[in-house]
């Protein structure tokens, strides 16, 4: 009875033309997100960004899965608050987490673009998920609404990165209890997960996964034996390079990445790259949401709904609109 109300109250907003997320924290009035909410102050502002992202993405495509992670790495660390983006000694992109975090210059652009129509209106937070948005889109992902308001933080500290970013050692429990303290389902956590559909890792990332696994096993036995042999190939034992990428989604592994649901096909052929990865589909929590998302159209739907709850992770609605992403105001 109960979820029936539910559902016709859903059935009523829908039809009253108000946007309703089928989880997460709510969209309307949510911390003050709003979808358009530049619409009056700086009506341009989407195509002004997706113009600038898509010239940087121009010069260097790999930079699309570094903005899209960059988002993620904002939004578990101090809230969605441009707290990656700032420098300095000992701030968040100095974490060895983030040591590989590409694509700041991509939002140098596009808040560079966005100064030139609206100075001061446009906060680095809010463009970092736009320009998510627009790094997906050029990699044939399906887009989004995405919602503006968040303002831009003040703290970053590389301490907190490397506390809070999951590590890719997480097993299942792990990474529901990490999404589940940002108001993340268990369902949210798989399908961002698909993220890894685009990108590549590194070694020290996956190598005690090859060698000295446990005490049972010198390999962990949940990776497919002929990619664990290749893998062991591309990062041998004591004498790996840090420098070399290996492509997390081995159905399509082009240079950048096509963003579809092929990563969840990969952990049904046991070739997810991390522990994170392959355990998804290895527990009985998710497996089944695993097999649902192989089907694309769903992947990308559900997808660009978890990315807005993921949007709204600890929202400010105090703080600055900083000038430069670079560096907090210090007027
Ligand atoms: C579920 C927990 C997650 C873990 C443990 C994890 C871990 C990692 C690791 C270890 C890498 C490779 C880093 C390297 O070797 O350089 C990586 C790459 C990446 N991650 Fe995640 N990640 C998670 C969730 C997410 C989410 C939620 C997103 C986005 C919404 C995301 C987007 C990406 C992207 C796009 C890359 C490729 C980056 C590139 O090629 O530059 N990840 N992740
Ligand atoms: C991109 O998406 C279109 C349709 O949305 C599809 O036809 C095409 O094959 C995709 N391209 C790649 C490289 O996957
Ligand atoms: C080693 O890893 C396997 C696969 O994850 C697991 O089933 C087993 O319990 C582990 N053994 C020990 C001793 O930790
Ligand atoms: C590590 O790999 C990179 C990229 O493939 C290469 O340029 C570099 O020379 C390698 N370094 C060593 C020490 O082999």
């Amino acid at each position: 009875m109960a979820q029936f109300r539910i559902l016709l109250l859903a059935a009523i907003l829908m039809f009253s033309g108000v946007v309703v997320d089928a989880y997460g924290p709510g969209d309307n009035g949510y911390v003050g997100l709003r979808d358009d909410y530049y619409g009056t102050s700086c009506k341009d502002v989407e195509t002004v960004i997706k113009k600038a992202v898509q010239a940087e993405l121009a010069k260097n495509l790999k930079h699309a899965a570094g903005v899209l992670r960059m988002h993620f790495h904002d939004c578990f660390v101090e809230g969605c608050d441009a707290s990656v983006l700032l420098d300095g000694p000992g701030t968040e992109k100095t974490a060895h987490v983030n040591e590989k975090l590409a694509g700041y210059e991509v939002i140098d652009a596009a808040k560079a673009a966005v100064e030139e129509v609206c100075p001061g209106v446009v906060s680095c937070a809010d463009i970092l998920a736009y320009a998510a948005r627009d790094s997906t889109v050029e990699l044939n992902g399906t887009a989004w609404a995405v919602q503006g308001g968040r303002k831009d933080g003040t703290v970053s500290l590389a301490s907190r990165a490397e506390a809070e970013l999951p590590p890719p050692e997480f097993e299942v429990s792990q990474l529901i209890d990490s999404f589940a303290r940002r108001g993340l389902s268990v369902r949210q956590m798989v399908v961002l997960s698909g993220s890894h559909t685009v990108g590549v890792g590194h070694c020290d990332k996956f190598v005690s996964r090859l060698y000295n696994f446990n005490s049972t096993f010198f390999t962990d036995p949940t990776i497919d034996p002929a990619y664990a042999t290749e893998l062991k190939n591309i990062c041998p034992q004591h004498t790996f390079n840090t420098t070399i990428e290996v492509f997390m989604d081995v159905i399509t592994p082009t240079s950048a990445g096509v963003f579809e649901a092929n990563y969840y096909k990969t952990l049904q052929e046991h070739k997810g790259l991390f522990t994170s990865d392959q355990s998804l589909f290895d527990d009985t929590r998710t497996k089944a949401t695993v097999t649902s998302l192989l089907n694309n159209e769903r992947f990308q739907k559900e997808f660009g709904k978890a990315m807005r709850a993921m949007g709204r992770v600890g929202v400010k609605t105090e703080g600055q609109i900083r000038t430069n992403c670079r560096a907090v105001n210090t007027y």
